[in-house]
């Protein structure tokens, strides 16, 4: 299992607020106990946080709200003594405006090469260069006072580097054996597949193949390059790659490209049997010609707590559609998100856990003028944003702010020490109990392949090589097929041994 480290909201180590290395390496006996076997960090680098750290300045440095680079090799070091290994996470796509390549790009420098400057379209030059839009809503373009345009698919703080640029590329394999050097056993690869851009940077046009950004065959090269690096060090490679083709999804996962990607159709994917038993068989599917394993992601630092999108209307997830004030029964989305626990830690492959989901953390609503993230500003502020899953989290109940430390940099919302890691920990039938007995469990099942069993319309049921898991999202009990022992269950089965509708069960064959 690895587990996501969104520092800033970890554990503050030295009261100022904000989460930080010395807060982490005083939770590494927690992680250790929770059976992780790596931790992913979100980017601990020097940066202005306009994009929480995806906004990076300089790769080499650690950012000073987080610690040093002595603290982080230090952590490095402490977490492998405990058997936990460490994921860094690179931002290849883009940098931030005060990297020093972009600051001395306007100057005027040679640097502008290896970002996207463009004139501008217009009589005078005063349209954008071309149609894209950022991801974070709004034109993907900035105009500079001396009139040229640079390019941002992100936040106007993070322009776009120029993968065409040698210099780009040697830089950034560079970084890796920074990275690797250090002791890091894996690396998670930002916006994997944005990076290399059709030069002619021509308009989009709905369904125009191929795209001018969006999964470009150079990429590949690119990927290989990066995997010879990390052959060197037995290191691997995890990629955010968000791509609907599975078969365009699955190239990136060739044998000399990256080890794993993460698997979006099972995080968006809502709590149905059916699709969820697609999303599961595409992805074995997709994985099995090019030999990489499959990962499974119900929620990380982009999307909505899965408590509370499981106790919605709509349980999918999708950028699109988030807004303030959707409804949420908690109790029903809590009881399905452990089912869904128990699912995907029964499935082979690695499983990624965020940061709090193991608490069973909501999605927060925050107040107005506390919220940071772009995604909200550049919506025109009908987008919630990412904040609410960024919360501190809770460790003590009884301590000021729930023992996270300072006072936090986003509020933590009423009733957050309910779910502080110190009272679940006591109660074996809190979340975090669930998550650990299941990690430790785990092994039981075996690790043989996947194999479907006859089950009733809404009921997921399958067998690993010593175990059965079984998951009800049908709307009446069933009866548990013939096992040798009952393993672990995500809630109490009813009267008559049968499991209850939003439950999961893990049983000896
Ligand atoms: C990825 C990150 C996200 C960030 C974006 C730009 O999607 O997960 O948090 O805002 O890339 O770097």
């Amino acid at each position: 299992m690895i587990y996501q480290v969104y520092v800033r909201s970890f554990a503050d180590g030295d009261g100022d607020g904000t989460g930080d290395l010395a807060g982490v390496r005083a939770r590494l006996p927690y992680l250790a106990e929770l059976g992780v076997d790596a931790l992913w960090f979100t980017p601990w680098y020097l940066s202005p946080m306009k994009d929480g750290g995806y906004d990076v300045a300089d790769y080499r440095v650690i950012d000073p709200a987080f610690g040093t680079l002595a603290e982080a090799e230090k952590l490095i070091a402490e977490a492998l003594q405990l058997g936990i290994r460490t994921i860094v996470d690179i931002v290849p796509n883009h940098v931030s405006d005060q990297h020093a390549w972009f600051r001395a790009a306007l100057r005027g420098g040679p640097e502008r090469e290896l970002f996207h400057f463009r004139p501008g379209r217009g009589a005078d030059g005063e349209l954008p260069p071309n149609n894209w839009r950022s991801q974070f809503g709004g034109p993907a373009w900035t105009r500079l006072a001396d009139g040229s345009w640079y390019l941002h698919l992100f936040a106007p703080e993070q322009p776009d580097l120029d993968w065409s640029h040698p210099a780009v590329r040697q830089e950034h394999e560079d970084i890796l054996r920074f990275w690797l050097e250090r002791g890091v056993a894996g690396v998670r690869i930002d916006s994997a597949a944005l990076l290399v851009k059709d030069p002619a940077l021509p308009d989009f046009t709905e369904g125009r193949d191929p795209h001018p950004y969006v999964d470009r065959d150079e990429l590949h090269d690119v990927y290989r390059a990066w995997r010879a690096i990390a052959d060197e060090y037995g290191a691997v490679f995890v990629g955010e790659v968000w791509l609907p083709d599975t078969e365009r999804f699955a190239r990136y996962l060739r044998p000399d490209e990256l080890h794993t990607a993460f698997n979006f159709s099972f995080l968006t994917c809502p709590w149905d049997a059916g699709r969820l038993r697609r999303s599961i068989d595409e992805t074995l599917a997709e994985h099995a010609p090019v030999g990489a394993p499959a990962t499974w992601v119900l929620c990380n630092h982009d999307v909505t707590r899965t408590v509370t999108r499981y106790g919605r209307e709509d349980t999918g997830f999708d950028f699109a559609t988030k807004a303030f004030g959707t409804p949420t029964d908690l109790a029903l989305g809590t009881r399905r998100a452990r089912a869904a626990a128990l699912l995907s830690l029964a499935l082979p492959g690695a499983v990624y856990v965020y940061q709090g989901e193991e608490l069973g953390l909501p999605e927060a609503e925050i107040p107005l003028d506390r919220i940071e993230d772009p995604m909200h500003f550049r919506s025109g502020g009908t987008d919630p944003g990412r904040d609410g899953c960024r919360v501190p989290l809770p460790w003590t109940a009884g301590a000021p702010h729930a023992g996270f430390g300072g006072e936090p940099w986003l509020p933590q919302p009423e009733g957050w020490p309910a779910y502080a890691a110190d009272l679940q920990a006591r109660d074996p039938g809190s979340m975090l109990s669930l998550y650990r007995e299941a990690i430790r469990l785990r092994p039981a099942l075996g690790d043989g392949p996947l194999t479907w069993l006859p089950a009733a319309e809404g009921v997921l049921a399958f067998r690993r090589s010593d175990g059965i898991c079984l998951v009800n999202l049908a709307g009446t009990p069933v009866t548990l097929p013939a096992h040798s022992g009952l393993l672990l269950a995500s809630g109490p089965l009813d009267a008559d041994g049968r499991l209850p509708e939003d439950t999961a069960v893990w049983l000896r064959a």
